[in-house]
């Protein structure tokens, strides 16, 4: 474990490298941000957006909380992907959830969790959607394996429900949303393939915020 020392000593040495052949790396970092990526992933230590990605200051929004989640009354998410979508005008939403999530285990343990029941109750949901394809694998390993991937599909789902999302879709063609599953037993991080227009298209007669009929055939 770093001493808390240790975190200072770490940061200067780590702006020395970012400097060295690049004098004014801060300087320019200081003056705007333009991402194209919207990271929605959990709060779980082992997952480490910009480090599983390589990513660099500058090119990733993120957003974190337990089982990476995207529950519609959480003003905090709510105000990230808007903010990330109408103002930072990102090109992707990516949700990224990972195998061994706490979050997803604590949701298929059926006791009284507190202050996290709420929380966790949107992944009891995704399991009460898919029942019947999870309670067919006898295999819990491979049962909760599929429920991270099936909440991540879910929260896919939960993000192309917002208007901003869909009416900057319709008018620019992006964002498209992705969800991807870390596997912290390998570190591979893995595209589930999720098809964004066909989810869109599969939702809308119920959540089209839209106010335009932008799905009609074209002939
Ligand atoms: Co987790």
């Amino acid at each position: 474990m770093t001493s808390y020392e240790q975190i200072f000593e770490n940061n200067r040495r780590w702006l020395a490298e970012k400097t060295a052949n690049n004098a004014d790396f801060f300087a320019k970092l200081a003056q705007d941000q333009n991402p194209e990526y919207l990271y929605i992933g959990c709060s779980d230590s082992r997952v480490t957006a910009e480090e599983l990605m390589g990513a660099r200051p500058g090119e990733v929004f993120i957003h974190r909380n337990v089982a990476n989640l995207v529950n519609s009354t959480d003003l905090n998410v709510i105000s990230v992907i808007d903010y990330a979508v109408r103002h930072l005008k990102v090109k992707r939403i990516v949700i990224c959830g990972h195998y061994n999530c706490g979050g997803v285990k604590a949701a298929m343990t059926p006791k009284d969790l507190g202050v996290l029941n709420p929380w966790l109750r949107s992944i009891r949901d995704v399991y009460r959607m898919y029942k019947d394809e999870l309670n067919a694998i006898a295999d819990e390993g491979r049962r909760y394996d599929r429920l991270v991937e099936l909440n991540v599909q879910e929260q896919c789902v939960n993000v192309i429900k917002y208007a901003v999302v869909q009416q900057r879709y319709v008018k620019e063609g992006f964002p498209v949303v992705h969800g991807w599953v870390f596997d912290v037993r390998t570190g591979l991080l893995k595209d589930l393939g999720i098809d964004f227009p066909k989810i869109l298209k599969g939702i809308q007669e119920i959540y089209d915020l839209t106010g335009q009929d932008w799905f009609a055939p074209s002939v």
